[in-house]
């Protein structure tokens, strides 16, 4: 066997997608729902969540500070208890798994008053610093010690402040809200990120006890001085509700997601239907019937209500097989069109300037060996593939695996000629059955 046969691969040929589909929960807002019951002591329950290479990840981290976690996959619950959570050192292997381990600073800070990290350092997207982070942790009276790329910190008491961002940051706002809700006195972050993960973090919060307001652009806390394990539902994902629409819309078929919240979702829709498409929201869900005629749309990411960046490479998709030209522009991330390259390979006629990416639809894409080097990439090319002649190969499928929970099984249910090839039993191989047995 040549050493090409052992890389798994996603393989997708032309297919019309028709069905209805449940959603999981968010990985974004799982991510930082585990971190945030570092801020309790007892047992807490997560559901709906889905199970991704990241939220293993953030499981394997809060057990390494101490506690239990029971996965139950057929329910898709996640248990917790952090009774016996006593460290605060999070190790270098788990820092580098994932860039989201930065979301467990605040709360080991509120809690213990010291956390032990490494930087997570820059990703495929760009430098991504963590400069927010720890400006607003200094107001706060924090102490950062950087020792090469290990950051020692802490805070004989945490103080309530005024955070100003420059920029509403989504991790950012999720660490200081968790830092605030264990603070002394006010906290206020103007310029807060409101995606819809942030709101549901703030949801959880306050199911623990925390007391927090939202007011457009304002998030403000009234510290307490203890916080309560919690049972939460996690908010469905709307960027899996973004993949399964634009596989309905890109191949002319339809698809209903019952449990979509699309009032999370207004700008992309917004673009579905200008496109042409049929979005339809009622008691049995959102609905999208596609139109033959696809037209293209040009827009800009941007933080939320503006167009999830995260979304961005699943649309151009759609936008290379519409009628029309368009412009995306990438604002929110200094790296993230590197999915041009591979949707040129298909056939995709896109010309790059810096951050903007025009598109002159084509009548069809071809299948081609095309490298995925993100998770929303992942994505793109997958879809793209479901409108492509011939078999589209993707390399890369670790970052499918981190974003979504057997994505492709969801699309199969609905008619796509999609199977991922060569890859090893991803639960034994992440060892969590094993891991999971013993608690
Ligand atoms: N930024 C700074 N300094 C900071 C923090 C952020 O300059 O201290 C910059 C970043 O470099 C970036 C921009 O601000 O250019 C936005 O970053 P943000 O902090 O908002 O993003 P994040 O918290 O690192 C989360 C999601 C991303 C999603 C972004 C934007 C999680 C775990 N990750 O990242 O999700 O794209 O918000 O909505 O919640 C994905 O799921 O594929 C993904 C990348």
């Amino acid at each position: 066997m040549s050493k090409k046969e052992h890389v798994p691969t996603i393989v997708v040929e032309s297919s019309e997608i028709y069905g209805s589909v449940s959603l999981y929960g968010a990985k974004n807002a799982v991510l930082v729902s585990i971190a945030s019951l570092i801020l309790t002591t007892g047992k807490s329950v997560l559901k709906n969540v889905p199970f991704s290479t990241d939220v293993y990840h953030m499981i394997e981290l809060i057990k390494e500070l101490g506690a239990r976690v029971v996965w139950d996959s057929d329910a898709h619950e996640l248990y917790v208890d952090t009774t016996d959570l006593n460290k605060y050192r999070v190790s270098d292997h788990i820092m580098k798994q994932m860039r989201a381990s930065i979301l467990v600073m605040g709360p080991l800070l509120a809690q213990f008053g010291k956390a032990d990290v490494a930087l997570p350092g820059g990703c495929v997207l760009g430098a991504r610093p963590i400069n927010y982070h720890l400006n607003a942790f200094r107001a706060m009276g924090v102490s950062v010690d950087q020792e090469g790329a290990f950051l020692r910190s802490h805070a004989p008491s945490l103080q309530g402040s005024r955070i100003i961002f420059e920029y509403p940051s989504v991790g950012a706002t999720e660490n200081v809200l968790m830092a605030a809700v264990l603070a002394n006195g006010e906290t206020s972050i103007v310029n807060a990120a409101l995606e819809p993960e942030v709101l549901d973090l703030v949801a959880l919060l306050r199911k623990m006890g925390a007391r927090i307001a939202v007011e457009p652009g304002v998030i403000t806390v009234e510290g307490v001085k203890a916080l309560n394990p919690i049972e939460h539902e996690v908010v469905p994902d709307r960027l899996e509700a973004g993949a399964l629409l634009i596989a309905a819309a890109i191949t002319g078929g339809s698809i209903t997601l019952s449990n979509a919240r699309a009032h999370h979702m207004d700008a992309f829709l917004e673009k579905l239907r200008s496109m042409g498409h049929r979005v339809i929201v009622s008691e049995k869900g959102l609905m999208l019937k596609a139109t033959k005629s696809p037209q293209a749309v040009s827009f800009k990411t941007g933080p939320y209500p503006g167009f999830p960046t995260d979304l961005q490479a699943p649309l151009m998709a759609a936008q290379c097989v519409a009628q029309g030209q368009s412009v995306i522009e990438e604002t929110v991330f200094e790296n993230r069109l590197v999915h041009v390259h591979e949707l040129r390979k298909m056939g995709a006629q896109i010309n790059l300037d810096g951050n903007r990416a025009s598109i002159i639809g084509v009548d069809e894409l071809f299948g081609a060996d095309v490298i995925a080097s993100d998770i929303r990439a992942s994505c793109a090319l997958v879809l793209a593939g479901l409108v492509s002649q011939g078999k589209t190969i993707i390399s890369g499928v670790q970052h499918w695996r981190r974003g979504y929970d057997a994505l492709e099984k969801k699309l199969h249910q609905c008619g796509a000629n999609i199977c991922v090839k060569g890859e090893p039993n991803v639960v034994q191989t992440l060892g969590l059955i094993e891991s999971t047995r013993q608690l």
